[in-house]
């Protein structure tokens, strides 16, 4: 699944997608939504081949986000010039987003009833002046592919963006080297220095996208094999990460702006949730 940019009203995250494995498993998903009253739409032929697939169709998802959802992408044999060795995509996808929501529950159900998400984890951490609690959902091989963020005992949202950030995995330790350095070179903000998360023990580190989310780059996550499903058990643990990770120049401003969104989403601001009957 690729990233598409395109120009628009919001410096922001409008749409995530995900390949469904088979024909059978679309149809289920497709029926869930619309038996669950929220309507759905079959994307045209020019936005099919922008993002490179087939067939897709698309539903509302959490915060004001599309939910795309197709089968098959049209792939090439063209070899791509990267500026590293590759990414870790695979049957597993392309990495995780992280979002923050007013009613996390309600955001962990919707992703349950739509793609049987299941519990990978917990955090349970003060960051940045609020107390927050973040479950770890995945539906394949990889720990999570959403991590959903609430902040305990308010409903507010302290993140201007949709996404709070997105992760893509590389496959070298000198590849994310060489990134973090590249980072730095074309003088883009680094927002988290370098560390290891404690729930999938991925080597990462998180810079600042022009559009204000973040983006983490991380490199050896565990995999939930067959194995360790099997047996998996949701573990909380009390910090995001076992070292690193350390803020890079938060200012008291950025602190201010924060507070900023949050008491703008104690007054409403969007939608959080498209209503799933
Ligand atoms: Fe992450």
């Amino acid at each position: 699944m690729p990233f598409l940019l395109q120009r628009g009203p919001a410096e922001d995250v409008t749409a995530l997608g995900w390949q469904i494995d088979d024909q059978e498993t679309f149809e289920i998903v497709l029926a869930r939504v619309a038996n669950a009253g929220v309507r759905v739409s079959e994307a045209t032929p020019e936005e099919c081949n922008l993002r490179g697939v087939e067939r897709l169709w698309r539903f509302p998802g959490p915060k004001g986000m599309a939910t795309e959802i197709f089968t098959a992408p049209t792939t090439s044999t063209a070899r791509l010039r990267m500026l590293q060795s590759g990414f870790v995509t695979g049957a597993s996808g392309m990495g995780h987003v992280a979002i923050t929501a007013r009613q996390p529950d309600r955001v962990r159900g919707y992703y349950d009833r739509v793609f049987d998400a299941r519990l990978s984890g917990w955090v349970q951490e003060n960051i940045a002046g609020a107390r927050l609690r973040i479950r770890f959902l995945r539906v394949n091989g990889r720990h999570h592919w959403v991590a959903v963020a609430g902040v305990q005992g308010l409903r507010i949202d302290p993140i201007r963006t949709v996404i709070q950030h997105l992760n893509t995995q590389v496959e070298s330790l000198d590849d994310l080297l060489a990134a973090y350095e590249r980072v730095i070179a074309h003088g883009f903000h680094m927002q988290w220095s370098a560390g290891q998360h404690t729930t999938d023990r991925e080597l990462s580190f998180y810079c600042v996208t022009p559009s204000g989310f973040e983006w983490e780059l991380g490199w050896n996550p565990i995999v939930v094999t067959p194995d360790l499903e099997e047996h998996w058990a949701p573990k909380t643990y009390d910090s995001i990460s076992i070292w690193g990770h350390t803020p890079i120049g938060e200012s008291v401003l950025t602190r201010l702006t924060q507070f900023r969104y949050a008491a703008a989403s104690l007054r409403g601001g969007r939608p959080e949730l498209p209503v799933l009957r």
